[in-house]
């Protein structure tokens, strides 16, 4: 008899035990937090994301892209699927998942077409996909903090655009081991030159890399539609508000990521100078093994003179 009764006592006291029922609060609790985030972002779409991926979201939401897209825009993934509890299902219906490198260009192609066609024709995008880690549009832009180019804190805000190319173009090792030895001075040159200088010292950016080289339009100096191939440079330089008609006697004046020239008369002083000390070193040298030569094979001897 009391065997009977014990068993069933043990049966409800396994259903109904402390544990199941802490979990059981913890997940009432879960249920009405996971509810206030809803109506806190609801309007937002971002609900069924933010679970998982908070720190992402947080991002996202200082992000030029916040007002006007969803996660869903560019990951695909259904929003109302979750309701108002923690699915995995989000990532399910259309979702696209994380692009690879030369995908993110088509991903962002969906919205900015023309950025993304004239970025298709760079030496940029044709590295990378001969799979060298060259800059797709995340690498300037950032990835889920993008910010209009017109905020200070933007990667592609001017006065930060020298140091985002120089994440790649001042890397030693990412630039000389893969790269069979691309130039990895440039950052260092431009700060050399007066572009930069005038900057520092309280002016505006005058020209910075992407002045120069385009945003998207980013091709090698050899290349007939480059805007540093020699032909092109005095349309490049004579943009509006920099150096306008300055046509190429203002070009002669040395390139860009050398150490300045210094000119005479359209001669380039720096090189007749190492000439003439070339030549002077050659001379004396000269004069000097001669005049050894001479003493040590004449016959003529000094001291017999006396
Ligand atoms: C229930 C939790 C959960 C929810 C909700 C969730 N995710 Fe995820 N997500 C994960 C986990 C776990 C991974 C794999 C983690 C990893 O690979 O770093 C992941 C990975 C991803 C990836 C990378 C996939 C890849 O190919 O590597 C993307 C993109 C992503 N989630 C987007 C989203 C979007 C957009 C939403 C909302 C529509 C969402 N997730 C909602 C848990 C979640
Ligand atoms: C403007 C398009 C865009 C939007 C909007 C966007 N993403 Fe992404 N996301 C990307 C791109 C591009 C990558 C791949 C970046 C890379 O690895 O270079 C990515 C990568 C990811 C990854 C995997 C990489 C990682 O850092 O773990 C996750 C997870 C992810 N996104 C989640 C989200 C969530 C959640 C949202 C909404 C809050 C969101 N994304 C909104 C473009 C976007
Ligand atoms: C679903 C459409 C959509 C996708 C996909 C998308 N964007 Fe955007 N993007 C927009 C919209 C809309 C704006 C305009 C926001 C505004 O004006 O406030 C914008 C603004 C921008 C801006 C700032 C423009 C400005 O004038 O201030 C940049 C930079 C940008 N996006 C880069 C990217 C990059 C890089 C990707 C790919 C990773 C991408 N976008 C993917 C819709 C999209
Ligand atoms: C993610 C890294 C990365 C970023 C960021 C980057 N680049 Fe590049 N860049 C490369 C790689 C890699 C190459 C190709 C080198 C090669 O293999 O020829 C390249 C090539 C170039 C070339 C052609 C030179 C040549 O000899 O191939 C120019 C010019 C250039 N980049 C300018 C810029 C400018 C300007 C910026 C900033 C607006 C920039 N890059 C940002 C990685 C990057
Ligand atoms: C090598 C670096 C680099 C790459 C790669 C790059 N961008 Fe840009 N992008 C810039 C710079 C620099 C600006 C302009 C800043 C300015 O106007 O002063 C810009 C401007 C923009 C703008 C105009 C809005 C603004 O903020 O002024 C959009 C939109 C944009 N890029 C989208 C893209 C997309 C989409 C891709 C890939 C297909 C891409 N970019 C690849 C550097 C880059
Ligand atoms: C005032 C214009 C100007 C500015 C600013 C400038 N460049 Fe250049 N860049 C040139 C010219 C012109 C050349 C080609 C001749 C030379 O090497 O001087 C060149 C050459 C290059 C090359 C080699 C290209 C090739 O095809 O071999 C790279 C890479 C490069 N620059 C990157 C940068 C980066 C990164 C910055 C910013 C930190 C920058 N440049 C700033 C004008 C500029």
């Amino acid at each position: 008899m009391g065997g009977i009764i014990t068993d069933r006592d043990n049966k409800w006291y396994q259903i109904f035990n402390i544990r199941k029922l802490t979990l059981i609060f913890i997940f009432l609790l879960l249920l009405s937090i996971n509810n206030s985030i809803a109506a806190e972002q609801s309007g937002t779409g971002d609900i069924s994301c933010y679970h998982c991926h908070s720190r992402l979201v947080s991002d996202f939401q200082k992000s030029v892209h916040f007002d006007k897209n969803t996660c869903a825009d560019c990951h695909g993934g259904d929003l109302n699927i979750s309701g108002s509890l923690v699915s995995i299902n989000v990532m399910h219906a259309n979702f696209t998942g994380k692009p690879t490198a030369v995908n993110i260009a088509d991903f962002c192609a969906k919205c900015h077409p023309g950025s993304s066609g004239v970025y298709e024709e760079s030496i940029h995008w044709q590295k990378l996909k001969e799979d060298r880690p060259a800059a797709s549009c995340t690498d300037c832009h950032g990835i889920h903090n993008i910010l209009s180019s017109k905020d200070p804190n933007s990667s592609t805000f001017p006065q930060n655009i020298a140091e985002t190319c120089a994440k790649c173009h001042e890397n030693q090792t990412r630039m000389q081991a893969l790269y069979y030895g691309i130039k990895t001075d440039r950052f260092d040159t431009y700060k050399k030159s007066y572009h930069y200088k005038s900057y520092k010292s309280g002016g505006g950016v005058i020209a910075t890399c992407s002045d120069c080289h385009e945003n998207h339009d980013t091709r090698i100096a050899s290349d007939p539609k480059s805007a540093i191939n020699p032909a092109n440079l005095i349309t490049t330089c004579g943009k509006k508000g920099c150096h306008e008609g300055a046509g190429n006697v203002f070009l002669s004046g040395g390139k860009i990521h050398e150490e300045q020239s210094v000119y005479l008369l359209s001669f380039d002083a720096k090189r007749i100078v190492t000439i003439f000390y070339i030549i002077m070193i050659l001379f004396e040298l000269t004069f000097t093994f001669g005049l050894i030569f001479l003493g040590i094979t004449s016959k003529f001897d000094i001291k017999r003179r006396h």
